[in-house]
């Protein structure tokens, strides 16, 4: 009796408790564009709509890009009903005209609020409003939302965020849920049933420094990330000015060899012809997005040099070379070794022969004519090489 009564307690707390993300989204790392990193509060319908047009125009969408993200400072207020309120002089049409026209374009809206009782910025937070909000959002219609982690005092991470995951279940419309509280407490080890993705660490900003010391950050993550939740080490900074093309591929490639999120953070329509090459390096992109899921792992550390591999689906494998120092190297390459090697703890794939590839230099877009399996390197300052095993 006692059994059949404890089945039936269980029953019902199940029934009860939604207690899940949606399971269908971000099975590749989400791409879209974020207004934070070049327009931080200066946003409004005006804008964002020109941006949904330049992701189109410029080719971004076609390269994959499909999330256009408004960041902190939309919203204004609440209403005498709790209601969040945007910002009528920069969005006189309110939010929904902007995601139906989002929409209409055949990309897809994200927003962004916080945990805690005001954003980052000081507006309005999501605190004591989780469910209403989420309703508010799915009526918008609402694909994706980041949530942050500001004047949050003493709340608790997981419980917090998932709080809003469960409000967002609740709500019914299927939102990619990213979380934002910058690595705080461990979001790795928790976030893979709450959110879709989580950063990582603090937030970037357009130098190589900050990049490279994010990057450095992430090195031990690599076993948490896979479809559906990955590791966020931040937006891209690619043609906001702060760093050389050189770096902004380095930052590009890394980002992709991660599997991270690849949200643009410049002005989509004002890209030089070496921003457009980067950020639509299609052969790259296609490591990022790969179905495998997984993120790279660092095979060799040798401090300012390092080589990266991260497996791919049907055996294939890409390998990144990066001088993160001021000086040239030349380094020897033993692409039969590479091919041959493991490429992480949940690995048993992407360890044949280098007889059953061709070595394809993802930037150059060319394949390496190999006399030798082993070849010696030169690796300029503060750049990466990355190679794809192609199967035969
Ligand atoms: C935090 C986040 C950033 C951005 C700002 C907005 O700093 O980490 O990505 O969203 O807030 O205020």
């Amino acid at each position: 009796m006692k059994k059949y009564f404890l089945l039936l307690a269980a029953l019902l707390l199940f029934l009860n408790c939604p207690a899940q993300k949606f399971d269908q989204l971000a099975k590749t790392p989400p791409m879209g564009w974020n207004s934070w990193n070049k327009f931080n509060c200066d946003v409004s319908e005006i804008l964002i709509m020109q941006m949904a047009d330049a992701m189109v125009s410029s080719g971004m969408k076609d390269a994959g890009y499909e999330y256009i993200v408004i960041d902190d400072c939309w919203q204004i207020a609440r209403d005498e009903n709790g209601e969040i309120v945007a910002d009528k002089d920069r969005f006189p049409h309110g939010m929904k005209y902007v995601a139906d026209y989002i929409h209409s374009k055949g990309l897809k809206f994200g927003i962004y609020s916080c945990a805690g009782k005001a954003t980052c910025q000081g507006r309005p937070g999501g605190l004591g409003h989780e469910y209403q909000d989420a309703r508010t959002y799915a009526s918008y219609g609402v694909d994706y939302l980041k949530y942050d982690w500001c004047n949050t005092t003493t709340q608790d991470a997981k419980s917090s965020y998932t709080n809003m995951r469960d409000a967002l279940y609740t709500a019914g419309r299927p939102i990619v849920f990213s979380l934002c509280e910058w690595g705080n407490s461990k979001p790795w080890e928790w976030a893979g049933a709450v959110g879709n993705l989580w950063r990582t660490t603090g937030d970037i900003n357009d130098s190589w420094n900050s990049m490279i010391n994010i990057f450095n950050q992430q090195k031990d993550l690599s076993r948490y990330a896979g479809p559906g939740k990955w590791n966020d080490p931040d937006m891209l900074e690619v043609g906001n000015g702060g760093m050389t093309t050189e770096e902004y591929k380095t930052h590009f490639t890394l980002w992709c060899m991660l599997a991270s999120p690849l949200m643009a953070g410049n002005d989509l329509q004002n890209m030089s012809p070496e921003t457009k090459s980067i950020l639509m390096n299609k052969e790259v992109i296609t490591l990022n997005q790969d179905s495998l899921g997984r993120q790279a792992i660092c095979y060799r550390d040798n401090g300012d040099y390092q080589i990266w591999l991260k497996p791919l689906a049907n055996d294939e494998k890409a390998i990144c070379l990066l001088n993160k120092s001021d000086e040239k190297k030349t380094v020897l390459v033993d692409f039969s070794l590479l091919a041959k090697a493991n490429a992480g703890r949940r690995s048993g794939s992407a360890s044949l022969p280098i007889e059953n590839y061709r070595v394809r230099d993802l930037w150059e877009h060319k394949d390496l004519v190999l006399k030798e399996t082993s070849v010696n390197t030169d690796l300029a300052p503060h750049t990466v090489k990355v190679y794809r095993l192609i199967k035969k």
